[in-house]
């Protein structure tokens, strides 16, 4: 059973959209304001399209908080729909390829693919977002931050992400693109206004980078305890991504094992530590106490504003497919749905290491934790030779 756990509720233009994050430890000072601001920058990047003029995300909890502080109870948390005219909407017969509609329709034996997409909406990654910005203050408490930006648009490439995360963090708030590298932008503007002018749609490479974790954490006792699947898995089921790299991830498979591996140096404060991080902080399933280094692969976005093939589900016909009001790239977007599951994965996992119902006893626990690392290489003391 997960240690932390989030179920989310809701139709793209229903009343509202649900997040229950159940395993929340008690005592932890949650900023809603800080959640609220995450949820902002979700709607953010230049490529979207004009539901996210019409919404301006806010979340309402409604348990698991007094005063300000976690109860341990589960948290649930509310966002109103302003666009909540799900049942006035029409019917959708003509399928796009690319989204859920067919397959949708099929496997609900529904001839209006408007009862499959409002749910397969990336709408949903708002409740996703609420959810793992909680995590992510869990995180925070303890010392990990969890930091998720652009990495790519379309062919053009971030030349520049700086190491320090402050810094990555300044930039891709000031970004249009959410994206850490300023010389980039002009390209990518081109690259959206082009597609939008040819009715077309991009995607883009999404990066977060998770610092602070301490080694020790996931496992491979059962392949299912493996934090690179868990995370692989998270990035997987958010809405478009089809691809995901931990660490050097497919350019590792063209290269020698002498290129790829990190060496194991000496450390006088942890014992340990490693010269390279391209494993991204991951070996075994287990973390190694290096950043955490995941990157998510985006397809472009499947409603065109110049339509593909489609089929009439009331006739049989060969049809346009459906245009539905759309976004031409939320790729900056998906980079704050991956930082969040992300977050959601490795505050599970650091609580499943740590146990404790309350922050103080987390704290406590994973400093234990953290001691015993460091202490675990070394010259052992000379044996005990009393008796
Ligand atoms: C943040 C975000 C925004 C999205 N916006 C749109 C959109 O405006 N139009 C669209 O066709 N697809 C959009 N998608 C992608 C679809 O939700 C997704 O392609 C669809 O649910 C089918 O799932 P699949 O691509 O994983 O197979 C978006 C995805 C994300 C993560």
């Amino acid at each position: 059973m997960p240690r932390l756990e989030l179920t989310t509720a809701g139709e793209s233009h229903g009343p509202a959209l649900l997040a229950v994050l159940v395993g929340v430890p008690a005592g932890l000072e949650l900023d809603v304001a800080r959640i609220d601001a995450t949820l902002a920058r979700r709607q953010r990047g230049y490529g979207r399209g004009a539901r996210m003029a019409i919404e301006h995300d806010r979340v309402e909890v409604l348990s698991g908080l007094r005063r300000g502080r976690t109860l341990g109870s589960p948290v649930a948390l509310r966002i109103a729909n302003r666009d909540a005219s799900i049942n006035d909407l029409p019917a959708v017969t003509r399928p796009r390829p690319g989204h859920a509609d067919l397959a949708g329709m099929m496997k609900y034996g529904t001839r209006d693919a408007r009862d499959v997409l409002e749910r397969a909406s990336a709408r949903e990654t708002a409740a996703r977002v609420a959810g793992g910005a909680v995590a992510s203050q869990i995180l925070e408490a303890l010392g990990v931050r969890v930091v998720g930006y652009l990495r790519s648009l379309g062919s053009v490439d971030a030349a520049d992400v700086p190491d320090d995360l402050d810094e990555i963090v300044r930039r891709r708030d000031a970004s249009p693109f959410l994206c850490p590298d300023a010389t980039s932008a002009a390209a990518m503007t081109a690259a959206v206004d082009a597609a939008r002018a040819a009715g077309d749609t991009l995607g883009g490479v999404v990066e977060v980078v998770a610092r602070g974790m301490p080694p020790g954490v996931g496992g491979f006792a059962l392949p299912e305890h493996r934090l690179d699947g868990r995370l692989g898995g998270a990035l997987l089921r958010i809405q478009a991504m089809k691809a995901v790299e931990i660490g050097l991830g497919f350019a590792a498979s063209r290269l020698h094992g002498s290129e790829v591996h990190d060496g194991i140096v000496p450390d006088a404060a942890h014992g340990t530590r490693r010269a390279t991080n391209r494993a991204g902080g991951i070996e075994g399933g287990v973390t190694t106490g290096e950043d955490v280094v995941v990157r998510a692969a985006m397809k472009p976005l499947s409603t065109l504003r110049r339509p593909l093939a489609s089929v009439d589900v009331l006739t049989g016909d060969a049809v346009e497919a459906t245009v539905e009001r759309s976004d031409v790239c939320a790729a900056p977007a998906a980079s704050v749905v991956a930082e969040a599951v992300v977050a959601l994965v490795l505050a599970d996992a650091l609580l499943e290491k740590t146990g404790g119902d309350a922050m103080e006893e987390v704290r406590r626990n994973l400093d234990a934790h953290r001691r015993a690392c460091d202490a675990l290489v070394g010259r052992l003391p000379p044996p005990d030779r009393a008796g």
